[in-house]
């Protein structure tokens, strides 16, 4: 049997591990906890660090193919395990591109992509000075990694707190243009080796204070424009494998493309239950070189809530005895051995004909776990 090798155990790794399996393929996973979530669906765990050569080389080798689950995995170590003659997808190349979010938008306006205005900034004059000539409020973001590497800054006399917060990161830095968008959007795009690609319907993201937590999906999404946008946007950073495009629709209709992930993407998860072939199930297919499947949705519409932790607390049985009676609602709950307040602990898919019938029973059952949170987006 074929194995894949994924650097990484948790939620996303497990879902792709039981794609996988679905399909005949065995996975190996590579993880410093050995009860991770993706750990838990595998017989072939190595507990280990993929920063440890000598380790990332072992199970490189043991593998017939290896996929990343997490976007900060560095693109050296990738490097490493193609100099290896090893299979790795995505490349090397690909991830180098869009980690760090300043060549990322560099490479997506090479293509003629829209994106927001943006600037490397190497010191606190030059934050006021991209201030001073695209105005207020803009946003100081670290250029790689993510979670704290974020400000937002409403005028001038805010630069210099956020950029001694951000600064002390001691990563470099850059700013971008604050946009005033009317909703989030998102697609998954799958391509292959071949430069096949399947699309999956454009979706709505809904965040709370930056955090995805209620996604939207409908049969028409696969007929809005920003499709063709997702496409370009893989092609652009020659990706294999899943990604997720997060963009920003304009109230005149124009899309702006945030970011490019190089991973299968929450905005996906709906595609489990929703979608003829997963996009779980296409990354794989596509890091094997197998065909990939159709992206079709099986009804009109999915709404995925996620079921992200508001404390210390795990959910209680009565709990997931609630989210498990509403019809339609479909439970995927992650074996975090821990909870902590934000953290994803799993999520609920409903699949139906309103998208506002799929929205209340995902929102009920998730609700129930953890996410009341979800009610006020
Ligand atoms: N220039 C901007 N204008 C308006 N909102 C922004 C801007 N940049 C980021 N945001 C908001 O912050 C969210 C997270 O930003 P971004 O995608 O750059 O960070 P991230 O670290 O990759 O976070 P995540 O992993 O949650 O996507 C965006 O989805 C959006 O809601
Ligand atoms: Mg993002």
């Amino acid at each position: 049997m074929t194995t894949l090798g994924i650097l990484g155990g948790g939620q996303l790794a497990r879902m792709l591990a039981q794609a996988a399996q679905r399909i005949g393929v065995n996975v190996a996973i590579l993880d410093e906890d050995e009860l991770s979530p993706a750990m838990q669906v595998t017989a072939f765990g190595v507990t280990g660090s993929w920063r440890d050569l000598e380790t990332l080389g072992a199970f490189a080798d043991a593998v017939d193919a290896i996929t990343v689950e997490s976007e900060f995995v560095p693109a050296e170590l990738i490097a490493f395990i193609e100099q290896r003659g090893r299979r790795v997808l995505p490349g090397s190349h690909t991830l180098a591109l869009v980690q760090d979010k300043f060549t990322q938008k560099q490479t997506l306006n090479a293509a003629g992509l829209p994106t927001t205005a943006y600037a490397a900034v190497g010191s606190l004059d030059a934050v006021k000075a991209f201030g001073a000539q695209h105005g207020y409020p803009l946003v100081l973001k670290t250029r790689t990694l993510g979670y704290d590497g974020y400000a937002q800054i409403d005028r001038e006399a805010d630069v210099q707190a956020a950029w001694e917060r951000l600064a002390a990161t001691g990563r470099a830095l850059m700013v971008e243009s604050w946009v005033r968008f009317k909703r989030e959007l998102a697609i998954v795009v799958a391509r292959g080796q071949d430069g096949q690609i399947v699309t999956y319907p454009v979706t709505e993201t809904l965040r709370l204070n930056h955090v995805c937590h209620v996604v939207r999906a409908h049969r028409s999404g696969f007929d809005h424009p920003a499709k063709e946008i997702g496409r370009a946007v893989v092609e652009a950073v020659n990706g294999v494998g899943a990604f997720g495009i997060e963009m920003f629709e304009l109230p005149d209709g124009q899309v702006l493309v945030n970011e490019v992930v190089p991973r299968v993407h929450n905005s996906g998860h709906y595609t489990i239950e929703a979608c003829l072939t997963s996009q779980f199930e296409n990354h794989v297919r596509a890091v094997l070189g197998l065909p990939l499947g159709w992206p079709d949705m099986v009804k009109q519409a999915a709404v995925m809530v996620n079921c992200l932790g508001t404390s210390e607390q795990m959910p209680r049985p009565r709990d997931f005895a609630r989210a498990l009676s509403y019809r339609g609602a479909h439970l995927h709950w992650y074996g975090e051995r821990a909870c902590r307040k934000g953290r994803k602990m799993g999520h609920v898919t409903a699949v139906h004909d309103s998208l506002s019938e799929a929205e209340r029973i995902a929102r009920m059952a998730a609700g129930d776990l953890m996410s009341a949170s979800a009610w006020f987006v």
